[in-house]
């Protein structure tokens, strides 16, 4: 397969608000564009999940990198999966952030992202995701 597919969760050492979630995604979309990595992240009340798709190498050494990287702990790979298709392939890190509106981009979607069930469903949804934000954002 060409590609590997990453899901994960993490808890946020501090508190992310708006200006330090952007700041994440400046960085990360950088380095992703350089690596061909894309996918999704999702953040509410401290709790992250994100989704990571590219070529296996990239990925193992970005996943060494959020490993280390002191602003979340708990890191907790929930899926990792080979496959030949991205369900992201124009985000170089989209997101959605419920605690703050202004910078979800995923409606409809129940947002207790502490619950494993929700997870559950948001993973099972993940290609609805991709398609709406395939579909409102360019
Ligand atoms: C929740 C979260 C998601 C992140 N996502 C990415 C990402 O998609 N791509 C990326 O290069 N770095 C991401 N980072 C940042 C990395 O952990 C790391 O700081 C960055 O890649 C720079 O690596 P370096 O500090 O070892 O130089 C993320 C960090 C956090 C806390």
């Amino acid at each position: 397969m060409k590609y590997r597919r990453i899901i994960y969760t993490s808890h946020a050492t501090k508190h992310f608000n708006k200006r330090n979630l952007l700041d994440l995604l400046h960085d990360s979309r950088a380095f992703n564009e350089m690596d061909g990595i894309s996918g999704v992240l999702i953040h509410k009340e401290g709790l992250f999940l994100q989704v990571i798709e590219g070529e296996s190498l990239f990925l193992d050494d970005l996943l060494e990198r959020l490993k280390r990287d002191p602003r979340h702990d708990d890191v907790t790979i929930i899926d990792d999966q080979p496959t030949d298709t991205k369900l992201f392939p124009k985000w170089s890190m989209g997101c959605a952030d419920f605690d703050d509106p202004s910078l979800s981009l995923i409606p409809g979607i129940r947002t207790d992202i502490s619950n494993p069930k929700v997870i559950d469903d948001l993973i099972k949804r993940l290609p609805e995701i991709a398609t709406l934000l395939a579909e409102n954002i360019e």
